[in-house]
C-alpha cells in the first residue's frame, strides 16, 4: 500500500502528519523543561516544582460519604448528562463560596465548568481572533498562557512590584500597545496570591486596575483559586466584588477541595454568561454530574470552611518552612513573602540562568519550575518558583539545602572560571539584599 500523499510531502521521520496541524498549534511543542519534570517525579528528588494541592489533608471519609450518599439518593440522575451550564444548586452553592470573598452574584450567572482551567479555554474561544493582544502579569500563569497563544493572541507582560500589577506600568502598556494599532481584548489577571509571584494586588490598586480597564474599555478576567488559602489575614476583597459588569470572575475547588474532581466555574455578565454556556455546550455537553452532586453533597454536608482552614494551616507551615531554609541556606537571594497561596518567586544573581541550571539541580535531587515558563518572551531568566504547597516541610527543608548546593556551585564556578567582572558572593548579596525584587 502506498503513502498518503500529504504524508511524504509534509512529515517528518517523527510525525507524519507534521504539516498537517492548523496553525494554532505552534505552541504545543513540549518543552526540555517537560522533559525533566518527567525525571524530577522520581521518588528520591524533592519537587518545588508542581502546584498540586496537598490532597492528603483531606479526610477521605468526607468524600466517601458524600460519594456514597449522592449514589444512594440521587444514583440515576449522577450518572446521566446534565445541564451545560452545571447543576442549578450546586451554582447556588457557588455564590456561598463567593461571598467569602466579598462577592455577590446570582446562581443563573454561574456557568460550571471542568476546573477553571476549561473556564479559561472556553473565554479565551470566545474573545481571542489571531493577532489579539491579552494583557497578563509579568510573570503569569503557564497554563493560561498556552491556552491564550493557542488561539494565536499575543501575550503582553506588565511588570509587578510587591503589591502586584504596577498601575502606571499598565496604563503605558495599553497606551502603546494602542498606539501600535494592537487590538487588546482581555487583561488576564490573578490579583490574590499569585501564581506564580505569590504576591497580591493591595487593595488600593484594586480599584485603580478596574477604573484604568473601564477607561480604555478593556475586560477584566479575574482568575482567583487560592484566594481562600490566605495565612493569617484575609486579603483584599476580589475584583469582581467591585465590579460586575467588566469582569468575568473564575472560581475552582480545585485548590479548598481536591483537583479530580474537575469543578470549576465562571460567574459573568449575563451576555458572556450565555456565550460561555454554548461554548460549553458545544465542548463538552455538560460538566460531570457526578462530580458536581459530589461536590453538592460536600458543601451541604460537611464543614468545608473548617477543612478550608485545616488547608491554610498545613500551606502556612510549608510556607514559614520554606522562607525560614531559604533564610537560612541562600541569604544572599531575595524571594516574595507570599501571605497566601502556594508559590515563592526566588531572585537570583545576575549571572545565573534557571533554566539552564535545572538539569544539574535534578541531578542534585531537587526540582524547581524556571522562570522563563511563566513568560510568552522568554523573560524570567534569573528567577523560579519554588512551590511548597505538596513536600512535607522535612521534605522543603532537604529541597532548599540541596537548591542551595546548586546555587553556589554555579557562583563558585562563575567565579572561578569566568575571570573578571563576575559577581562574587558577597557582591551577591549586596546586590540582592533589601528592597523587594523587581519582578519584571
Ligand atoms: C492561576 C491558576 N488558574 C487556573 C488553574 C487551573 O485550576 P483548575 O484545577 O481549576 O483547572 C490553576 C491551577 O494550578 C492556577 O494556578
Amino acid at each position: 500500500m502506498s503513502e498518503p500523499v500529504h504524508r511524504q510531502a509534509s512529515g517528518n521521520n517523527l510525525d507524519p502528519w507534521y504539516g498537517a496541524y492548523a496553525a494554532r498549534t505552534a505552541g504545543l511543542a513540549a518543552s526540555e523543561v517537560r522533559a525533566l519534570f518527567a525525571v524530577a517525579s522520581r521518588p528520591e528528588v524533592v519537587s518545588l516544582a508542581g502546584g498540586m494541592p496537598f490532597v492528603s489533608a483531606l479526610p477521605e471519609d468526607l468524600v466517601t460519604d458524600a460519594m456514597s450518599r449522592v449514589m444512594r439518593e440521587q444514583g440515576p440522575v449522577a450518572l446521566q448528562y446534565g445541564s451545560g451550564q452545571g447543576v442549578e444548586k450546586l451554582r447556588e452553592q457557588t455564590l456561598e463560596v463567593m461571598a467569602l470573598e466579598g462577592i455577590q452574584g446570582s446562581a443563573s450567572d454561574v456557568v460550571i465548568t471542568t476546573g477553571s482551567q476549561h473556564a479559561l479555554e472556553l473565554f479565551s474561544k470566545l474573545f481571542i481572533d489571531p493577532g489579539d493582544v491579552v494583557i497578563a502579569e509579568g510573570p503569569s500563569y503557564v497554563t493560561a498562557m498556552v491556552i491564550f497563544k493557542s488561539y494565536q493572541a499575543e501575550v503582553d507582560h506588565v511588570p509587578m512590584d510587591q503589591d502586584g500589577l504596577i498601575p502606571e506600568a499598565l496604563r503605558e502598556h495599553i497606551a502603546s500597545l494602542k498606539a501600535a494599532g494592537k487590538r487588546i481584548k482581555f487583561l488576564y489577571t490573578i490579583p490574590t496570591f499569585h501564581n506564580p509571584a505569590g504576591v497580591t494586588l493591595s487593595e488600593a490598586r484594586r480599584s485603580e486596575i478596574l477604573e484604568i480597564a473601564r477607561e480604555n474599555d478593556i475586560l477584566v478576567l479575574e482568575d482567583n483559586p487560592y484566594g481562600l488559602l490566605y495565612f493569617d489575614q484575609k486579603p483584599p476583597a476580589a475584583l469582581r466584588s467591585l465590579e460586575s459588569d467588566g469582569v468575568v470572575y473564575l472560581g475552582t475547588f480545585s485548590k479548598t477541595l481536591a483537583p479530580g474532581f474537575r469543578v470549576g466555574w465562571a460567574l459573568a455578565p449575563h451576555a458572556i454568561r450565555e456565550k460561555l454556556i454554548l461554548a460549553n455546550e458545544a465542548a463538552i455537553l455538560c460538566p460531570s454530574s457526578f462530580s458536581q452532586l459530589v461536590i453538592s453533597q460536600y458543601l451541604d454536608q460537611a464543614d468545608w470552611k473548617g477543612q478550608i482552614n485545616t488547608f491554610r494551616d498545613v500551606y502556612k507551615e510549608r510556607k514559614e518552612t520554606m522562607l525560614s531554609a531559604l533564610g537560612e541556606y541562600l541569604p544572599d537571594l531575595t524571594w516574595t513573602n507570599p501571605t497566601g497561596g502556594f508559590y515563592v518567586w526566588l531572585t537570583l544573581p545576575e549571572s545565573l540562568d534557571s533554566k539552564a541550571m535545572l538539569p544539574r539541580a535534578v541531578k542534585e535531587l531537587v526540582a524547581y519550575t524556571p522562570g522563563t515558563a511563566f513568560f510568552a518572551d522568554g523573560d524570567g531568566r534569573r528567577n523560579m518558583r519554588l512551590s511548597f504547597c505538596y513536600p512535607t516541610p522535612e521534605s522543603i527543608r532537604v529541597g532548599i539545602r540541596r537548591l542551595a548546593t546548586v546555587i553556589n556551585g554555579e557562583l563558585d564556578l562563575l567565579n572561578t572560571f569566568a575571570g573578571t567582572g563576575r559577581l562574587t558572593r558577597s557582591q551577591s548579596r549586596g546586590q540582592f539584599a533589601g528592597p523587594p525584587p523587581n519582578m519584571s
